[in-house]
């Protein structure tokens, strides 16, 4: 069978036969056809924007590896700092390189004073951390005079280890500024997750984290350090493809990433869980999902139709917190609710699972983040990937400006009307 496809445009009887590669083939070819000919296809259902050597997801087999390795060896026995060395340079970093990468993470992790004091304390008291997370990024890029030399590699790698090492002492401050909390300066003692928890968590003098809570916010780290063409990468591509600095392109991707149905479903699955509120109310809500009253938030995927192995390292994972802070109460109506819709057809004929938010959210509570931050907690490992992708992006030659085409149905041409004959 040849590995080919042949479009026939049925109006003039031209055909073009392309090739098919790895399951795509160029659209551009329809060009040949009819140079006005686009392909109509909301929401990218059936488009590959890019070619990217990043992160592989078979979403029928349920797998999702990092530039080859799967998501599962990487949990299990590597530190996300090692992940994040994987996914910017495409191999696992030798120890030496590790040792170099650590050390410039670790000491690029303060963060300007008027940083703080004249852009963080300008939010109002009860601002949304995503939002002040997303506009602080944007603001980071400015204190960075060579932010915007994107092609000079040297500076690239210099902006990439700044906002890796930066994202969560900014995410710490905007959370210590919510709740009125002096901050906490960067330690440079502690590990990537330890020195972000201690951000976060430090009062007194005899404060000290769990070696157990810290390996399990490394795992969640990098659980979602990348996910491919998700919405928040695309984000990220599309700005980046006008040549922005990476500060204000991460800060638009960290936008993308805050709604509900993308990066902000772990928060809305917390509360979910709580309106919910005992296992006794689980078939009500069940109808009411069914009945399309409600939707299973962190339940279903765009390209997951299995599982979603993430969710299953996660759910591991938080057996493991539990067993140092006590059972999150929210547990069991999970639970339950998981178990009432995978024996569901509804659920079961649309192929819904849980996705990586479904208990994400119950180990970030049962650490002791508010839900405000959970979105936060993505944003953080994401930029890893965000960066990766740009970086592809820069480098790849049949890369141009994004710039979709449209099929428009408005109104064809017609006269001005006075406003008075209006
Ligand atoms: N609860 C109830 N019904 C659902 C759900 C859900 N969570 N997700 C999808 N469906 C139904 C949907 O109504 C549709 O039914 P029908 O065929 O009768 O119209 C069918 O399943 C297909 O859904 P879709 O909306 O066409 O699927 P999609 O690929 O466009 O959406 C999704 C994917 C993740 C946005 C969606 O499943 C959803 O809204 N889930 C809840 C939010 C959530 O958990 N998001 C986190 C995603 S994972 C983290 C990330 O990477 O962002």
């Amino acid at each position: 069978m040849p590995d080919t496809i042949t479009i026939i445009d049925d109006r003039t009887g031209k055909t073009v036969t392309v090739p098919i590669t790895g399951g795509v083939f160029p659209s551009s070819a329809l060009r040949e056809l009819d140079p006005n000919l686009f392909m109509y296809d909301p929401a990218y259902l059936s488009t590959a924007s890019c070619a990217s050597s990043i992160t592989y997801l078979d979403g029928d087999a349920g797998i999702l590896r990092y530039r080859g390795y799967p998501i599962e060896q990487l949990a299990a026995k590597s530190t996300f700092l090692e992940v994040a060395y994987l996914l910017l340079n495409g191999e696992l970093p030798t120890a030496e390189q590790l040792k170099t990468w650590t050390y410039d993470v670790t000491h690029h992790t303060m963060i300007h004073e008027n940083m703080r004091k004249r852009f963080v304390d300008g939010f109002h008291y009860n601002a949304h951390p995503m939002g002040m997370f997303i506009s602080a990024t944007a603001a980071l890029g400015t204190f960075y005079d060579d932010a915007k030399d994107i092609f000079n590699r040297d500076s690239y790698n210099k902006q990439t280890v700044r906002l890796v090492a930066k994202v969560p002492t900014l995410a710490a401050m905007c959370y210590r500024f919510s709740k009125g909390l002096p901050f906490v300066s960067p330690n440079n003692s502690l590990g990537y997750a330890a020195n972000f928890l201690n951000m976060m968590f430090h009062i007194g003098e005899d404060y000290e984290i769990n070696p157990a809570l810290i390996r399990a916010m490394d795992i969640l780290f990098i659980l979602h350090a990348d996910h491919e063409q998700n919405c928040g990468t695309t984000a990220m591509r599309v700005v980046s493809s006008s040549n922005a600095d990476p500060y204000t392109a991460t800060a638009a991707a960290a936008a993308a990433l805050y709604g509900p149905l993308h990066g902000g479903a772990n928060e809305a699955v917390v509360r979910m869980l709580s309106e919910i509120g005992s296992i006794d109310n689980v078939p009500a809500f069940i109808q009411s999902v069914k009945a399309g009253e409600a939707k299973l938030m962190g339940f279903g995927h765009r390209v997951y139709k299995n599982f979603d192995p993430r969710a299953t390292i996660i759910k591991t994972a938080a057996y493991d917190v539990f067993e140092v802070t006590g059972k999150n109460p929210l547990l069991d109506i999970a639970l339950k609710l998981e178990e009432a819709a995978l024996s569901d057809e509804y659920f079961i004929s649309r192929k819904l699972y849980p996705n990586v938010d479904f208990y994400s959210g119950l180990i970030y509570q049962a650490l002791g983040f508010p839900v405000e931050m959970f979105t936060v907690l993505f944003a953080i490992p994401r930029t890893v990937g965000w960066l990766a992708h740009m970086q592809e992006l820069l480098g790849d030659k049949e890369q141009k400006i994004s710039r979709p085409r449209q099929w428009y149905t408005g109104v064809d041409e017609r006269g001005y009307i006075d406003i008075a004959q209006r």
